[in-house]
């Protein structure tokens, strides 16, 4: 972690090394935000002053603008003996979410830790798509099946938003345990409940939903290398890669979906970029679904594809959704 002289707000800095910040060392906040800034730069992180800013502002434990305000406060020895371990965790590519352990996902702030994946903006979106259908189909209390649900992200979301009674399922024990944790931290035990099992395996067979909706694991198994190394060596294999064409769980997901979906009720699934006119295709050459339709993201990728339970199709029970106790 060795670096050349540089000047930092007029002051030179003698071969900084996170391990050599040392008593002569005035490090006030912006100095140390803007060493940190390049430190991380230097070790490949793109948004290096952003994070930098995250890391002070968690150790610190005040907003990250609030740093603003305080840019020539020298930092105390107990901020910087806190600070650098973490800063080493950034530098070796550990997801900031990670290190300071929540992310934003609309209006929650949600636990993250290794082992579940990070939610992602664009899910906010598939989020939205679903509440204009609940909105525009005006059902209270709807019904609604998250498979796949890491943070619990979608599931939250929706209990929060639309008061939806969800059943939500994964196969990750340890990803379910911190969906538990932010299910109790929002409050949500009565709306919500978290299932283990692969696709539909946790869902009693009669079960029927008014919605199901999923963010599955997505990206071809040949992508692996072009992932950034946040992704490809933190996040958890099994909320990434779906087969060798990325398409193995939403295969699952088309093919199981219908017999639990009630009759003009919305699949609402998140696809890999280049993806969604071949999930079209496999909703289409199934029994059980209709108007089958594609949405596109903030950023203009086809994103989202939406279809509907079909009202001739008796694969479907009419069973209630199961009750929310844990299983
Ligand atoms: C892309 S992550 C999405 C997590 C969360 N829904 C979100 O949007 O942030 C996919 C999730 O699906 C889970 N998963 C993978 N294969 C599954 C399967 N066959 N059945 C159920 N869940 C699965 C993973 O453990 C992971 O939590």
């Amino acid at each position: 972690m060795t670096r050349p002289d540089r000047s930092v707000g007029g002051t030179v800095v003698s071969g900084a090394n996170a391990d050599q910040w040392t008593e002569s060392d005035p490090w006030t906040v912006l100095r140390l935000i803007l060493w940190s800034a390049d430190y991380l730069s230097q070790k490949g992180v793109e948004s290096g002053r952003l994070d930098a800013e995250h890391l002070l502002a968690h150790v610190v434990g005040v907003g990250r603008l609030q740093l603003y305000l305080d840019f020539e406060r020298p930092l105390t020895f107990g901020e910087l003996d806190a600070f650098r371990p973490l800063l080493k965790r950034r530098a070796a590519r550990e997801p900031l979410q990670y290190i300071i352990g929540h992310q934003p996902f609309r209006n929650l702030e949600l636990k993250v830790a290794p082992g579940v994946l990070i939610p992602r903006p664009e899910t906010e979106q598939l989020v939205e798509r679903v509440l204009e259908w609940i909105r525009a189909a005006s059902i209270d209390a709807p019904t609604i099946l998250d498979v796949g649900t890491g943070t619990g992200a979608i599931a939250l979301s929706l209990a929060t938003e639309a008061s939806a009674i969800v059943t939500a399922t994964d196969v990750s024990d340890a990803a379910l345990g911190i969906a538990r944790e932010n299910r109790d931290a929002a409050g949500l035990g009565d709306l919500v409940a978290f299932h283990t099992g692969s696709l539909f395996e946790a869902v009693p067979r009669d079960a029927d939903f008014d919605v199901i909706v999923s963010n599955p694991p997505y990206i071809p198994e040949v992508d692996e290398p072009t992932l950034e190394p946040e992704v490809r060596d933190w996040e958890p294999r099994h909320a990434l890669f779906a087969g060798a064409d990325g398409l193995d769980v939403i295969r699952g997901l088309v093919e199981g979906a219908a017999r639990h979906l009630r009759s003009g009720g919305l699949l609402a699934l998140e696809v890999g970029s280049g993806q969604a006119r071949t999930v079209v295709s496999l909703l289409e050459a199934e029994a059980g679904y209709a108007a089958v339709r594609i949405e596109r993201d903030h950023e203009g990728i086809e994103r989202f594809v939406l279809a509907h339970g079909a009202t001739n199709y008796d694969g479907a029970s009419a069973q209630p959704a199961p009750s929310t106790g844990d299983v």
